[in-house]
């Protein structure tokens, strides 16, 4: 969590940062600061607890020139979200700033060491005492700021994405990471560098980046090439610069007014990325790079496990149904933070999928370590492209979502499945599960999926009024069976996460085993009751709540009879295969919950404690 980025070049600094750190708020809104240095030497800091908006305000009425500045906007982990505890640190001599986003865990005995040392601290922060540690290595080596900053590191436990500079210096920047992303843009002949947690802040300046990897240092200095060292062996590395896709519409609201309900909107683009290439309905084949090359590996797997965290692990609890339906292979869904902690039985026949939109989510990166270690295959499939987990996986399937920025996530959840779908679907029909007519039917139909979301968006006002009806309920409970059921729980995700109404997700025969104590006349309830999934069992299933005065609000299939003449609201979805109807189910539980909670007068796309990018377990 935390978005850090930094400038250092020919250009004014701050604007560059201050953008850069908008953009990078999604990561982290408690507070955020920046400093600024100028060639001579004048060095400016401004930090302020609240949002990247409450700092450019302060900020502007101030001196900002520089053409070298760090900025940070937090999710605060130590020390609660002040503005003593906002980032930059400086160091005791005032001389070394820093930018961090991660957790040294260690750091209260280093900051025992440094205060028997006469050191003083003015924050409760990790990062403060890290700086100081920085100072202390150079101090008694009398070494570069490079070398400080990498003897430092390898005293340090826990995680890091950090940028360093001296402010007698103003021409360097020292950059490092371990667990935390940090990607570097280069500008033209080296006349100018950035630094950032992603790509973002700075893709209208260069195409041009190098994603650090763990336990690697930068050095980078204007006019040079970027040296690039191993923090632990002191070996060089060969920079690797890659070409970003990444374009600034992508990153821009485009006429909506929050950024999830442009990313709900988009999912019918979104999910045709997801396909493009893939799924070739012409010659009747999914072609799937990673899993052709590793075919004989999926093919002979005795079992998958699934690990992911949060929304992801509802899509990977869909991909449990799609996998043991279409291509009968046994699967497990974990959450990475349980499965990383135990002691889990892995077999070398077992495949493991890690699934995470940001590709930085630490629980879901150890349990990838984890499995590696015990001779797993691990698939990756990941939506930021370059991520750590994109690079630590075996194989991966990228979904191809374009960049997610509102933090509750939608069009991430629907490429998730829809990638998982074909990956099932074409295991499927290689191990003879699936005939080539049911193969072909499907392949049909997904590529008819964003066709059917685009109508299904013209609903958007029927569910305005829904959520009028409902934006003040203090519960909701969200019922659904087989493949409904994971979309169920990401409906109740989606309401309570951004609206902060209690809701709980269920299948809908468990309602029955303690969850229906709760229904009265003020209990709404979404249940989903699509024709071809246990429709008979829910309907009885949404009888029961009647008869006990709940309000149901039910997601059907179009021309559905029976549950109108029951139902308080009926929503109609376009009519699918069973398996592909999660992809469809999902999209007006994304929209009550957005209605509701822009209502509800509720921050949308940075709902309050979370941040979309959990570096922290
Ligand atoms: C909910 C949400 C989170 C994430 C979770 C995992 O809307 O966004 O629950 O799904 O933090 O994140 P990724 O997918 O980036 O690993």
């Amino acid at each position: 969590m935390c978005g850090i980025t930094g400038y250092l070049g020919f250009r004014e600094a701050y604007p560059i940062v201050i953008n850069g750190l908008q953009r990078l708020e999604y990561r982290g809104y408690d507070s955020a600061g920046v400093v600024i240095t100028n060639s001579k030497k004048e060095t400016n800091l401004y930090k302020t607890k609240g949002k990247v908006a409450d700092l450019r305000s302060i900020v502007e009425k101030n001196d900002a020139t520089g053409n070298l500045a760090l900025g940070h906007t937090r999710w605060a982990t130590h020390g609660e979200p002040n503005d003593i505890n906002s980032h930059p640190h400086t160091s005791n001599s005032g001389k070394l700033v820093i930018i961090h986003n991660g957790i040294i865990e260690n750091y209260d005995s280093i900051k025992k060491e440094l205060t028997s040392r006469g050191y003083t601290f003015k924050s409760d922060t990790d990062t403060e005492v890290l700086i100081n540690l920085i100072e202390e290595v150079q101090k008694q080596n009398n070494y570069k700021l490079g070398k400080a900053v990498q003897m430092a590191l390898t005293n340090v436990v826990g995680a890091y994405a950090i940028a360093v500079y001296a402010i007698d210096k103003p021409d360097e920047i020292i950059a490092a990471r371990l667990g935390s992303p940090l990607t570097i843009g280069i500008g033209e002949d080296n006349k100018e560098f950035f630094v950032a947690s992603d790509a973002s802040p700075f893709i209208e300046y260069t195409k041009n980046a190098i994603y650090l990897d763990d336990e690697e240092l930068a050095i980078i200095k204007l006019g040079r090439n970027i040296r690039i060292r191993k923090i632990y062996d002191d070996s060089f590395v060969e920079p690797t610069i890659n070409a970003l896709k990444l374009n600034l519409e992508q990153i821009e609201k485009g006429g909506f007014e929050h950024f999830m309900l442009k990313e709900i909107h988009e999912q019918p683009h979104a999910i045709s990325n997801t396909y493009r290439g893939r799924l070739l309905a012409d010659k009747g084949i999914i072609k799937m790079g990673s899993i052709d090359n590793n075919i004989a590996k999926f093919l002979n797997a005795k079992r998958i496990i699934i690990v992911a965290c949060g929304t992801s692990w509802h899509a990977g609890l869909v991909g449990e149904y799609l996998f043991e339906d279409l291509a009968r292979i046994p699967v497990e869904v974990e959450y990475a933070s349980e499965f990383r902690y135990r002691n889990p039985i892995i077999n070398k026949n077992d495949i493991v999928i890690a699934i995470s939109q940001s590709g930085e989510t630490a629980d879901t990166l150890a349990a990838i370590k984890l499995a590696k270690s015990k001779g797993a295959f691990v698939f990756g499939i990941c939506n930021v492209v370059g991520s750590s987990i994109a690079r630590e996986t075996d194989s991966g399937a990228y979904t191809h979502a374009g960049p997610e920025i509102g933090v509750a996530s939608t069009k991430a959840f629907t490429t998730q499945i829809t990638v998982l779908a074909l990956i099932a679907l074409k295991l499927g029909n290689l191990n003879g599960e699936l005939s080539n007519s049911a193969f072909q039917d499907y392949l049909y139909k997904l590529q008819l999926i964003p066709k059917k979301i685009e109508n299904l968006l013209s609903i958007n006002s029927k569910i305005e009024e829904i959520a009028a009806i409902y934006k003040d309920a203090p519960n909701c409970l969200y019922l659904g069976r087989g493949f409904n059921f994971p979309v169920a729980l990401e409906g109740a995700l989606k309401l309570k996460e951004i609206s902060y109404i209690h809701a709980e997700g269920y299948p809908a025969a468990e309602m029955k085993h303690g969850p229906i104590a709760l229904i009265d006349e003020s209990m709404p309830v979404v249940v989903i009751a699509t024709k071809k999934g246990h429709y008979e069992k829910v309907v009885s299933n949404i009888q029961e709540i009647k008869s006990r005065k709940g309000k149901i609000i039910a997601i059907v299939t179009e021309g559905d009879t029976t549950v109108k003449d029951i139902a308080d609201h009926i929503i109609e979805i376009p009519d699918t295969e069973e398996a592909l109807s999660p992809l469809l189910t999902t999209i007006p539980l994304q929209l009550l919950s957005y209605h509701i909670a822009v209502m509800r007068g509720c921050n949308v796309d940075q709902p309050r404690n979370l941040a979309k990018s959990v570096t922290v377990e």
